[in-house]
């Protein structure tokens, strides 16, 4: 099949662009589409063109949605000791999400800011292209056995490195546990806190008027092609307030031109001057 054909009929017929997405992944996951359907090309090409339900489906199908609570337990701890005096600093401070998942991640980081006694003080965003991550996220509903494997992990990782001398978190205070059903239900007041939205990073400028102290966006681009990872990043520099910083996952980083307009710290990167660039 030509992929890029096809790539270009789903833009005409739906609100989604995956033709900037990386050649060798959307190649793959499309063909994975087909097989795991029983479609054929024409097949794909009625359904992309007529039915709304399947374009919804196949979006889930072709992004990558894997993510964990508190994926890479390593982070939390280096993030907040270099973040901590900045955060604690603000009355209010603002931190995004992009592509956010289930919400894992989001509800890991509310956590941490709980028990620094920063969470009142925050507002938390998060975004996903994907209608069903967005349900998923607000529903703070997330599997326990898989989930109970990345607590423990955790709970080593801040043994060994405190997060400002907290070295252990009572997790049932976040967390109701249904072992029947395998589920991890996120207390009201986690999930009420969260504003989640469905927000393409391809097609659209920032979803919201303020600006953000932290972006994270983990293991999202490295999905992008290079022109599409900029205009990426030239968004989150001007959502960014001055000295704000954006987190990416573990195998992803900054080439070129952006690399002079971050500063890498550790983990971070640090918006390094206030110059606005044109979203196009
Ligand atoms: C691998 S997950 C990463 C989740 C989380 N950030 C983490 O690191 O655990 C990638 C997420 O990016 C979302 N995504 C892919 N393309 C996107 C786009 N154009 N706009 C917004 N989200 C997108 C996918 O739906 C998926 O949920």
């Amino acid at each position: 099949m030509d992929f890029k054909r096809y790539l270009q009929v789903l833009k005409e017929h739906s609100p989604y662009d995956f033709s900037n997405y990386s050649d060798n992944s959307i190649k793959r996951r499309l063909q994975k589409v087909i097989a795991d359907n029983d479609l054929s090309v024409d097949e794909l090409l009625q359904k992309t063109q007529n039915d709304t339900c399947f374009v919804e489906r196949l979006v889930e199908e072709i992004t990558v949605n894997t993510t964990e609570l508190f994926r890479d337990p390593e982070l939390w701890p280096v993030f907040y000791s270099q973040l901590l005096t900045q955060l604690k600093g603000k009355k209010t401070f603002n931190i995004w999400h992009a592509g956010s998942s289930s919400g894992m991640e989001v509800y890991s980081n509310m956590i941490i800011l709980n028990e620094l006694g920063l969470l009142e003080r925050a507002r938390i965003y998060a975004t996903d292209i994907s209608s069903s991550m967005v349900r998923q996220c607000k529903s703070g509903s997330f599997r326990y056995q898989f989930n109970k494997g990345q607590i423990e992990a955790f709970e080593k990782v801040l043994k060994k490195n405190p997060i400002n001398g907290i070295s252990k978190i009572d997790f049932t205070k976040y967390f109701d546990v249904d072992k029947v059903n395998d589920k991890l239900i996120a207390k009201d007041f986690l999930r009420e806190k969260v504003d989640v939205r469905q927000h393409d990073l391809v097609q659209e400028k920032s979803p919201f008027y303020n600006k953000f102290d932290v972006i994270f966006c983990r293991n999202v681009l490295i999905y992008f092609n290079a022109a599409l990872q900029s205009k990426v990043y030239q968004m989150f520099h001007n959502q960014l307030f001055p000295k704000g910083c954006m987190i990416l996952g573990n195998h992803e980083s900054l080439t070129g031109f952006f690399k002079t307009k971050f500063k890498k710290s550790g983990p971070l990167y640090v918006k390094t001057n206030a110059f606005h660039f044109k979203y196009q």
